[in-house]
This record gives structure tokens, C-alpha cells and sequence, in this order.
């Protein structure tokens, strides 16, 4: 007795595949980030509440922040988009005679300025890298979970 065969799919369809190629200068171009850092060429000091830090130069000072500490920054309850408020410092410039606030996710770092000030998100996680020994626990803030109620399952 002959069994029924099942029936006969089509042949999926051959892809397609595109080259493409990038001009000259393109191709050439060193690449010297990882996706979330905007391009740059060199490393630039900061000082963060006295100590100095060397930050990639045409980023944004929450992204210099995530450079000094990427296990903690990108944990921390940043919306990094001049929302939240949670990644407001205080910071001198250094052609300002005076420190002034400013938002860490809006302001791109400049050589020699000086945060003075962190919001409490942030000094929780730069605690580590100014020094501060183990992460206290993060500041509470009503209607969002904190990262141990995020990891919990
Ligand atoms: S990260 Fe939300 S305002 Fe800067």
C-alpha cells in the first residue's frame, strides 16, 4: 500500500542580496566609537565634583557620564531627553565666572568645565568612580520603580 506523499511546498524565493559601496572617504573614515557615542577623536578632561575624568569630546555630559560608568548610567532613570530633570547638574564653564545649572542629557562637554553639583540619580551612579565606595541606595522617585523593583522578577 502506497502512503500519501504531502504535498509539495514552493521553493522559497532567492534573496536578493545589495552591495553597497561607501565613497572613498567614507570607507576611509577611522571609526572610533562604540553605536551610542557620537563620533570623536579624542578624549577631553572633565572634573566631576573634584575629580578628573577624560570623556570622549563631542558628546553630550550624560554620555561622558555612561563613558565614566557604563555598569551604572544606562540603569539609571534617565528619559535623555531633557524631560525628567533627573540628570540636572550644576557646572562651570571654563570662560564663566559662575557655575550655572544645566541639564547633563542636553549640554555637550567642553575642556576644563567643572561640575560642582549632581542631581541625587546621578551621584548614585557615579558613587562608585567619585570615590563614594558602595552605591547607596537610589534616590526615590514617586510613581517610578527603582532598579531593584526593575530586576526583580
Ligand atoms: S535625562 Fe531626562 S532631562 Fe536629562
Amino acid at each position: 500500500m502506497e502512503t500519501a506523499q504531502p504535498p509539495q511546498l514552493p521553493a522559497p524565493p532567492r534573496r536578493a542580496s545589495v552591495v553597497v559601496t561607501l565613497p572613498r572617504e567614507e570607507s576611509q573614515r577611522r571609526v572610533q566609537m562604540s553605536d551610542i557615542f557620537r563620533a570623536y577623536e579624542r578624549l577631553i578632561p572633565i572634573t566631576v565634583l573634584g575629580r578628573t575624568f577624560h570623556v570622549p569630546e563631542k558628546n553630550s555630559l550624560l554620555r561622558a557620564f555612561q563613558y565614566v560608568s557604563p555598569e551604572t548610567i544606562p540603569y539609571g532613570r534617565f528619559c535623555w531627553n531633557q524631560e525628567c530633570q533627573y540628570c540636572k547638574v550644576t557646572c562651570k564653564l571654563p570662560d564663566d565666572d559662575e557655575a550655572r545649572p544645566m541639564l547633563a542629557c542636553k549640554f555637550l562637554v567642553v575642556p576644563g568645565m567643572e561640575v560642582t553639583e549632581l542631581s541625587p540619580e546621578l551621584k548614585w551612579c557615579l558613587s562608585r568612580k567619585l570615590g563614594g565606595g558602595e552605591l547607596p541606595q537610589p534616590p526615590a522617585v514617586e510613581g517610578r520603580p527603582t532598579p531593584e523593583e526593575i530586576s526583580s522578577p
